[in-house]
């Protein structure tokens, strides 16, 4: 692998969308649905190791990061220890509040926000990150480039067929229990790549190859 691409923070969510694999219950090592410091520290070293090659890094997996009771210490903690990497957050938007805003904004870490519930709530947090600068991207994915997710979902897929980044960039995912998963697509991986608990050389050497779930994918995964 030659790039840490998202940190899982939390692989359960305050929404319950239709389709999205979180609404079935992810499995998770000892349930581990909020990252440990301890693993959470460790994925950011392994980050740290591929800082040259990594240009973003998301604070996400499947599941909504704002939950975690440490997010902001792990979003300030990612800011100073990965200078030149832009970091990024997809959020529901729902816990989005202003002392949380203006965090993100002073370590300039950019928002996606997924419009799934419309409420008084997100319109404002909206608009807040927007006012800050901070708002990157505003939507609805599910609606405007729909995935079943390699078929781990029932819901349309008509978005883009085309050359998957993951395993030609040698992309890697931390989830929340410290496993090491190669697409953030595969939310529970039958074969993960490794373990942050694994020493740093061991990790750095290892070679990622496309997945079982590649085979039900829109994206076609180049090497
Ligand atoms: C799994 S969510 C996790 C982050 C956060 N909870 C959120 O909703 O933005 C990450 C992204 O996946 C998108 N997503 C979820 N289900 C999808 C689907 N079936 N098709 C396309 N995008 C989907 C969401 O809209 C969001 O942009
Ligand atoms: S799409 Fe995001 S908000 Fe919806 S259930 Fe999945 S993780 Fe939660
Ligand atoms: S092609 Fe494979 S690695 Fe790429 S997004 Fe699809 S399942 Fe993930």
């Amino acid at each position: 692998m030659r790039v840490i691409h998202q940190i899982e923070i939390v692989a359960d969510c305050n929404l319950k969308c239709v389709y999205c694999p979180c609404n079935k219950g992810l499995t998770r090592k000892d349930n581990a649905l909020f990252i440990s410091d301890d693993h959470f520290d460790k994925a950011l070293r392994l980050c740290k190791a591929f800082e040259k090659d990594t240009h973003e890094l998301w604070l996400h997996g499947c599941g909504e990061s704002l939950m975690h009771p440490n997010f902001l210490d792990y979003a300030v903690k990612t800011a100073e220890t990965l200078e030149g990497v832009q970091i990024k957050l997809s959020t529901n938007g729902i816990l989005l509040t202003e002392d949380v805003i203006k965090v993100l904004a002073e370590n300039k870490i950019l928002v996606h926000i997924s419009i799934h519930k419309a409420t008084r709530k997100t319109a404002e947090h909206t608009n807040l990150a927007h006012s800050y600068g901070i708002l990157e991207h505003l939507g609805c994915i599910p609606i405007q480039s729909a995935s079943n997710w390699a078929g781990q979902v029932d819901w349309p897929d008509y978005a883009p067929k085309g050359d998957c980044a993951w395993p030609k960039n040698q992309w890697a995912c931390v989830l929340s229990d410290g496993t090491i998963s190669t697409c953030c697509l595969d939310v529970n991986p039958k074969k993960p790549v490794g373990h942050v608990d694994e020493p740093l050389e061991i990790l750095k050497n290892r070679i990622i190859w496309p997945v079982e779930l590649c085979e039900s994918c829109h994206l076609d995964p180049v090497m």
